[in-house]
This record gives C-alpha cells, structure tokens and sequence, in this order.
C-alpha cells in the first residue's frame, strides 16, 4: 500500500492559488516519488481559513482534482485544523499572522512550512526554532526567488569563485497598486512593502553572498495607501551593510514599492545588479524575458511581461495541461523533504535524517535570523519614523537588533 501525507493549509488566497493551488493538483495525479521513500500520496486534508468562502469555492471548482478536504473557518479555524493532525501544514496568512499559527502547529508535533517572511521578530523565530528543535519536526520558509535558475547561476558563479567578493549592489522590486488597494486592503494598515517583498532579495544576499549583517537604515514613503503621517507604508527604501571574513564589508540598497500604477508594463518589476571586484551581475524581469501584448487584455487580464520561470500554466509538447515553475517546485520540494524524514528509512534514524534536512538552510528556519533581523530592524526604524524619530539606524550584534 502507498503511505500517505496529508497536508493542512492555513489561508487560501493569493499564494495559495499561484503556487499551492497547482502543486496539490498535480500530485494528487501523479504522487511524489523518489528511491529513497518509494511512491507517496500527498493529500491537502483541510484548510483553515478566515469565512470558509474561499475554501468552500475552492472545494467545488477542485472535486475530481483532488481528494475532498475538510474547510474550517472562524478564529480558531488553524487550531482546527492542527486538531485534524495533518502531516504538515503550511502557512499563508498575512504577513503579521504567521507566528501564532507556526507556534501551535511545532508545538503539536507537525511539519510547519511558512511563507516569506517567516516571522516579524528575532523573539519569535528563536521561539519558532526551539520549539522545531523539541519537537522533532522541520519548520521552514519559503523563499522560491533562491530556485530562480538565474539566482542558481548567480550563487554557482559566486561558490565557484568566478564572480569574486561581492562589494555593493541595488535591488528593487515594484508592486502594482492594485496590490496594496485591493489585495491585501483587509490587513494593510500598518504594514509596509519592504516587509512583504524586500525578504525576497534579503535572502537572496544572505544566502549567496553569506556575511554578517551588522548596520541597517531604511526610509519609507506615504500618503497613497494611507495617511501621510501614518503606519502605513506606501514605499520604502532599505540598506544593508554586511562584514566578510576578510574584514571588507558590502552595502546592498533594496527599493520597494506597492503602489506603482497598475498600467505599468514591467508588473511586479524586479532588477538587480551585484557589483565585485571582478565582475558585475545584471538581473531584470523584462529583460529576460517575454514582452507581450494582446488588445483588451494586457497589462490587467494577462501581463506584459510574465515571468514564466516563475509560474506559467502551459500546455506540455506531449498535450498535457501543467502550471509549472520555481515558485511550485519550492512546495514540491518541502513535500519531499517530509517524506525524506518520515518514509525514508528505519524510524531509528529518523533524527539523522531530520538533521540532514534541517542542515539545508537555504529555507530552514534556524538560518533565517539575519533576514528576520533586517525584517524586524526595517519595522522598527518604520515605527520610529511614525512616531516622528526619522533616520534611526539600526545594529545588529548577532544577537539582538540595537536603534543608535
Ligand atoms: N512567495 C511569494 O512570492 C509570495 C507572494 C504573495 C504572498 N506571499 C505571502 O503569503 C502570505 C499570504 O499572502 P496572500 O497574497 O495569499 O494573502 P491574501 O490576503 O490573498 O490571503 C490571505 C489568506 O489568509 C487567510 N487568513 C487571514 N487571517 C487568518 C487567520 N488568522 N487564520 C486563518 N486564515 C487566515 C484569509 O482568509 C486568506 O485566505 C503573506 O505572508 C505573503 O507575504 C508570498
């Protein structure tokens, strides 16, 4: 018989139907399947969300897809759901709501799989990574940007030491405005675009150029998403400086907005450009890639320049239907870390098997804290400059994040 995992899903609303959505379906044709843990059934079990709307509406488009799930709803929808004992769970509420969850979930004895950015506080990931630790179970982040086969090169080129000690570098990524007006307009108040989206090239630095984060300043914009002198944000602009081994430092600037206009051809533009002492790396979204328009429908309906690395629903040479990309294959690749742990071998090495797991730190939660140290840094400078106390700067001493 095929051993099953069952997984639990705590949101369903825009990730959930790029990049979870498309993984759940097509598994459940083909299963996962690997030498080391055979044939595995992976069966969303239940989903938690706010009303119960958008998983009921998701459980009549996906009957004959998938398996049927159970919809729990209300306030103590994720406690429901841990209740359930599934497998795993992953977690795609909004950006401030992902550390109850985490913490119910680890402290039950699942998986926990989190979207970026995991957390919004050193106190909460440690907390987070202990209770994983006690618990015996992996708790991981989502950061599909490192599955980019552009950013694979990137770090190739850098491990391989062709592309020499990176010095400074810039990256911005812009959201449309529909985002921050329409999206997320039920939980946008006090939030700021540098949280939700900067994490992506924060990672990308940490993890490929690795370092130690020691000084970060920021500034932000408002008055379109919310009042001018409140906290919410429509921009920000956010300064690393990191220290290698060698005592050289780097600064990397990360620009984010969320209130581009919608019309803008480059939807959710992304550049970057990393600069050595031998070399220069340029990245850009439209210039990858495809331009496309098409009368009456782009940039609302279908987008100028679609990122199909990302998430493309194509139809294969061989006539089969997929949605494919690094932002499906990162979820796809969490499922089979579980099965890793769980079904690959005597339960007697589950804990070697378990460490292995947890040493791939390019998502696991124990190599997040200097991600979540610019994350929570970037929300303190925010507040300070809310609170009319502009142009605070930031130290973290590996520890603990200290405002000078
Ligand atoms: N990896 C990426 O590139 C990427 C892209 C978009 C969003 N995200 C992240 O995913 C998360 C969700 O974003 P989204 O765009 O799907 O948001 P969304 O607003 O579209 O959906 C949020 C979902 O969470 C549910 N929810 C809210 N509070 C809840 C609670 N307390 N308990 C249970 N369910 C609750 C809502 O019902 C909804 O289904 C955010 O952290 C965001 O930063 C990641």
């Amino acid at each position: 018989m095929r051993s099953v995992l069952k997984a639990g899903m705590v949101g369903m609303g825009m990730i959930f139907d790029e990049t979870y959505r498309p993984f759940f379906e097509s598994v459940a044709g083909t299963g996962l399947y690997d030498r080391r843990f055979g044939d595995v059934d992976i069966a969303l079990a239940g989903a938690a969300t706010r009303t119960g709307r958008r998983a009921e509406a998701y459980q009549q488009v996906s009957q004959g897809i998938i398996p049927a799930f159970t919809s729990y709803s209300g306030l103590d929808a994720a406690q429901q759901l841990i209740a359930s004992r599934p497998d795993f769970i992953c977690v795609a509420t909004p950006d401030n709501r992902h550390f109850e969850v985490a913490r119910d979930a680890l402290q039950a004895g699942i998986h926990v799989l989190i979207e970026k950015p995991s957390v919004l506080s050193l106190a909460e990931l440690d907390q987070l990574n202990q209770l994983a630790e006690s618990n015996g179970v992996l708790a991981r982040v989502v950061y599909h940007k490192l599955l980019d086969p552009d950013h694979k090169k990137l770090r190739t080129l850098v491990v391989d030491d062709v592309l020499q000690h990176v010095n400074n570098g810039y990256c911005s990524l812009l959201e449309p405005k529909q985002i921050s007006g329409e999206q997320f307009s039920e939980w946008i108040t006090g939030r700021n675009p540098g949280t939700y989206v900067a994490v992506h090239y924060i990672k990308l630095i940490d993890f490929t150029f690795g370092g130690r984060l020691k000084t970060i300043t920021c500034t932000g914009q408002r008055g379109i998403v919310g009042p001018a002198d409140g906290p919410t944000w429509d921009s920000c602009q956010l300064r690393l400086i990191y220290e290698y081994k060698d005592g050289r430092e780097a600064a990397f600037d990360l620009h984010t907005s969320w209130v581009t206009p919608d019309n803008f051809p480059g939807y959710v533009e992304q550049e970057v450009q990393f600069r050595f002492d031998n070399g220069i790396w340029n990245g850009h979204s439209r210039r990858r890639g495809v331009e496309l328009t098409v009368e009456g429908k782009t940039p609302f309906s279908l987008k100028n320049t679609i990122n199909n690395h990302y998430n493309a629903s194509c139809i294969e040479p061989w006539g089969e239907r997929s949605q494919r990309g690094y932002g499906v294959e990162v979820i796809e690749r969490f499922a089979r870390e579980v099965a890793l742990v769980e079904l690959s071998g005597p339960a007697s090495e589950r804990g070697d098997r378990l460490s292995e797991i947890r040493g791939l730190d390019y998502s696991d939660l124990s190599a997040d804290r200097q991600v979540v140290a610019a994350v929570e840094a970037m929300e303190l400078i925010l507040a300070e400059q809310a609170a009319g106390r502009p142009d605070r700067v930031a130290r973290f001493d590996g520890q603990s994040i200290h405002l000078v």
